[in-house]
């Protein structure tokens, strides 16, 4: 498919045209006071999602140039391919159809119509691997000898699942514990198996390729320090969950959950890397947040660009990076249990759309992913939104709430309340500022944010939440035409962390850097 390249369209230059003309001098209070409809028409219900986008420094006329721009970057037939699973990783010659993963077998006989004839097969894959899955997992957690089950994964094989065995702690209906290690720093691994006895442990060792050095190496010493203590039964004690079958074999484990090539790494969770959320919240609850989002994926996939939420917000994306030109977004979502949503958000966006080059490798004359960070609120308060507030930089900031509390302490003291207005005061203080002559108290506002409404945190309304930020990352990657779903920016650290593990033993300094030598000296 030809496309032509987003700077080249009519709508980029219009939107230059807009940007100068009145972007850059938007007024948010301003386009609040002007127009009384600017709340719903700048509001968008998805599926488990509601979202305020008023807050943010658009306005129709820049929004639907942007929608131009999506339909001159063939966005609809960009994403159609990907749902009729076409190669569209082409730097890896693969389909990119994790969406597959959460076409939930509850409705399969409907999903088997739907499913496109040239990946029927790959479906049928998912059903049986997930019904086995989701059987072991129902297995493990009825037996009551497993009391810790330690996660071993980097990357997309330990921040999904760590993200969501989190998020959903309140519906672990079984007293199992999770650790998830994921660092090559022995600390960790050291620190979580203090407490652990090899009976009561399985070790789940999460790893799509199944050769990342980190797992290995943390695989490779669980092992022996499951064997050391006179643990029996690598067969009970040990799963793998892989691509990677024959080496996960290799290893000693016969208990393994494939996956396929199609499914990237940060988009995973959906897959037997899902094993540890399936373990926490029970086969049904993670069937619940498969559908959560496949109903955002069927919201973005048939939904009108113009009430597309994963459309609208992968456009705000651009219009932030490219004609206002903000180079971080920070993600705030006030739920404590959403606490690492941060951490899995910054590869997802950052490993996606963090490249140079389009789709043949030719360099891009503008910049593609901004920086995404953050901390759950109302923590970040208290420590960064200073500069959120009153620092030189703009910073987009996407706040995410849940409106019913589902524990304890909540209600009873008062808690959610005080989380709930927190956010809301944060929103609204960015937008309205305050004027004070002196200059330190002064808060120049006009500061733009979104707003993410959950009704409640649950498996449905966080799969939901997840397939949105997926598929506005594919909506921003596809505008600047970059491969969002290679990750070629990983490799080289990896071969010269080998070269130089190898010289730390040995000594040999021939040919390195003054700057490598000389710490690599001061290191042996
Ligand atoms: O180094 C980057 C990466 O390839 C990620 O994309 C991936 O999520 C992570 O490493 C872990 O890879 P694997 O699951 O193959 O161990």
């Amino acid at each position: 498919m030809k496309r032509l390249r987003c700077d080249q369209t009519p709508a980029w230059a219009a939107l230059q045209i807009c940007f100068e003309a009145s972007g850059k001098n938007f007024d948010l209070k301003g386009a609040f006071a002007a127009d009384p409809q600017r709340f719903a028409s700048f509001s968008q219900d998805a599926p488990h999602v509601f979202a305020d986008l008023s807050k943010n420094l658009i306005d129709g006329a820049s929004e639907a140039l942007l929608l131009d721009l999506a339909r001159q970057c063939g966005l609809e037939q960009y994403r159609d391919a990907m749902f009729a699973g076409e190669l569209i990783n082409r730097t890896e010659q693969r389909a990119v159809m994790h969406f597959l993963l959460r076409n939930p077998p509850l409705a399969r006989a409907e999903g088997e119509k739907e499913t496109k004839k040239g990946i029927a097969a790959e479906a049928a894959q998912v059903y049986v691997t997930l019904d086995a899955m989701l059987a072991y997992a129902e297995q493990v957690r009825a037996d009551d000898a497993i009391t810790d089950v330690v996660n071993i994964g980097i990357g997309g094989s330990d921040l999904g699942p760590q993200m969501a065995v989190l998020a959903l702690g309140e519906f672990a209906t079984r007293a199992k514990r999770f650790h998830f290690v994921s660092n090559v720093d022995g600390n960790e691994l050291a620190g979580v198996l203090k407490g652990l006895k090899p009976q009561n442990t399985l070790f789940l060792i999460a790893s799509k390729t199944f050769t990342t050095t980190e797992t290995m190496t943390n695989a490779h010493s669980a092992r022996r320090w499951f064997e050391a203590q006179g643990g029996e039964g690598i067969a009970r004690h040990f799963a793998a969950l892989t691509t990677n079958v024959a080496a996960a074999n290799e290893f000693g484990i016969t208990t393994t959950f494939g996956f396929w090539d199609w499914v990237g790494g940060r988009y995973s969770l959906w897959s037997a890397i899902g094993l540890p959320i399936a373990m926490a919240i029970g086969a049904a609850g993670f069937r619940e947040f498969l559908a959560g989002a496949h109903a955002m994926d069927e919201h973005f996939r048939t939904a009108q660009l113009a009430h597309n939420l994963p459309v609208r917000l992968g456009l705000l994306d651009v219009w932030y990076r490219n004609f206002h030109g903000f180079s971080s977004r920070s993600i705030a979502p006030y739920s404590s249990a959403l606490r690492r949503l941060p951490a899995y958000l910054q590869q997802l966006e950052m490993e996606s759309n963090g490249k140079r080059v389009d789709m043949s490798g030719k360099a891009l004359p503008f910049d593609t992913a901004p920086v995404l960070w953050g901390e759950p609120g109302t923590n970040g308060q208290h420590a960064y939104f200073q500069m959120l507030h009153q620092g030189t930089s703009v910073v987009p900031v996407e706040f995410v709430a849940v409106k019913q509390a589902t524990c304890w302490p909540h209600d009873l003291l008062g808690h959610h309340g005080k989380l709930l207005a927190n956010v809301l005061a944060q929103a609204q203080a960015l937008m309205r500022g305050k004027q004070d002559a002196g200059g330190h108290r002064d808060f120049p506002g006009n500061r733009p944010s979104t707003f993410l409404l959950l009704e409640q945190l649950t498996p449905a309304s966080l799969g939901a939440l997840i397939a949105l930020q997926e598929n506005r990352v594919f909506v921003s990657g596809a505008i600047w035409g970059i491969n969002s779903f290679d990750q070629w920016g990983v490799e080289l650290g990896k071969v010269l962390a080998k070269d130089i593990e190898a010289r730390l033993a040995s000594g040999n300094i021939d040919g390195l850097d003054a700057s490598t030598a000389g710490l690599l000296a001061r290191l042996r």
